[in-house]
């Protein structure tokens, strides 16, 4: 039996500290400015990072709009994420992102996309670890602000050398980790064994933050007790559950867990779509709730017809009447809106990253 309240309630990244120390992990397409406040504003979530940005399209004349990279103050501390695969050239761009105010660089070293690892970058980085290694100890050294990596068990099953990386990051000046214990031939089939977030950070002295499959709060602590890990990243699941990071800190004190209703639900998709418009052309808001939807309903009754009616509509008001349409029976209560088990919650949607 865990108890909840003598687990770390936060960890550091050199001179930063992180508490809570449940995360947003970072999410191409969807961890944007706008989710990443919206999430914030909920509570209970510890720290955001961007999503992932090629240092190559990082120039003094491109910074001034590059969407992936905005923030504002709000946000903090937040991460900047960077993927490359040239030690110069990343270095460069981290020296731009701690220009533009980030308060830490996180290296992908984990993407499983064949765009990406065909550049070499993300984790095709875990198949030459001394080329890993020139490009954190450049990165380290451009910078006077924290670096820190992400990454992924290994290229496949027979390469398995997460615990080789760690050490190897540790040794390059890196001050936090966080592993998906999954493989990247793995992409996100199977599940991700937090064994070896465990064994990771029995290897290393820094924080070791553990990423995969967290679907609920209860979820969340029970890893972070297991693998004994220094905090808890989470991504789908957020998308589902907006409230997880809000839900953890209930739990741990003991006190009960907030669950949202349909009015919550609705409200929040409401601000986003509000929030998205303020800083984005319509086109673009409307393929980010395409992206949200997906997950957010998974478990809703009669889904799949919001789902597609989501999908179909061509203006902002169209999603929005389309949304309305679906919640307001539940809202004025003359639909019991029952959410089915929390395992099917990712079941439903996406993913590639
Ligand atoms: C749509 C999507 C986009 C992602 N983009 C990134 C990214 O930009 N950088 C990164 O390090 N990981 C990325 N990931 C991986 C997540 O950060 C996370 O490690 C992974 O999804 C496992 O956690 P989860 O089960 O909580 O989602 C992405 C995952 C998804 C589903």
């Amino acid at each position: 039996m865990v108890s909840y309240s003598e687990l770390p309630t936060s960890y550091q990244i050199a001179h930063i500290t992180v508490r809570p120390n449940i995360v947003l992990a970072p999410m191409v397409g969807v961890t944007d400015s706008v989710f990443r406040r919206l999430l914030l504003s909920l509570g209970g979530l510890g720290m955001v990072t961007t999503e992932m940005t090629n240092a190559a399209s990082v120039s003094p004349k491109a910074m001034k709009r590059h969407r992936l990279l905005e923030f504002l103050p709000e946000e903090r501390p937040l991460a900047m994420q960077l993927s490359g695969n040239d030690p110069e050239l990343i270095a460069e761009a981290a020296r731009q992102v701690e220009a533009l105010g980030a308060d830490i660089i996180d290296i992908n070293c984990g993407c499983p996309s064949p765009k990406v690892t065909g550049g070499g970058h993300g984790s095709a980085l875990l198949r030459d670890l001394p080329k890993m290694g020139r490009l954190l100890t450049a990165v380290r050294s451009a910078v006077s602000i924290p670096v820190t990596l992400k990454f992924r068990a290994g290229w496949d099953d027979e390469s398995l050398n997460y615990e080789d990386t760690a050490r190897l990051a540790e040794d390059c000046g890196v001050s936090a980790l966080a592993l998906h214990p999954r493989t990247k031939a793995q992409g996100y089939a199977g599940s991700a064994d937090w064994r070896r977030v465990a064994a990771a950070k029995r290897v290393v002295t820094i924080p070791v933050i553990g990423s995969g499959d967290v679907k609920s709060a209860p979820d969340a602590l029970l890893q972070l007790a297991e693998s004994g890990a220094d905090g808890v990243m989470i991504g789908r699941g957020a998308m589902a559950n907006p409230w997880i990071f809000r839900q953890v800190e209930a739990l741990r004190q003991g006190q009960p867990m907030f669950e949202p209703g349909p009015a919550d639900k609705y409200d929040f998709l409401m601000r986003y779509m509000d929030m998205l418009l303020e800083v984005m052309a319509e086109q673009q808001a409307i393929g980010k709730v395409k992206q949200l939807i997906g997950q957010f309903s998974v478990g809703f009754r009669g889904a799949a017809q919001l789902r597609r009616d989501v999908q179909h509509a061509r203006t902002i008001q169209e999603q929005r009447e389309t949304i309305e349409r679906y919640f307001e029976p539940f809202i004025l209560g003359r639909v019991a809106a029952e959410l089915v088990s929390q395992s099917e919650v990712m079941e439903g949607a996406l993913v590639e990253s």
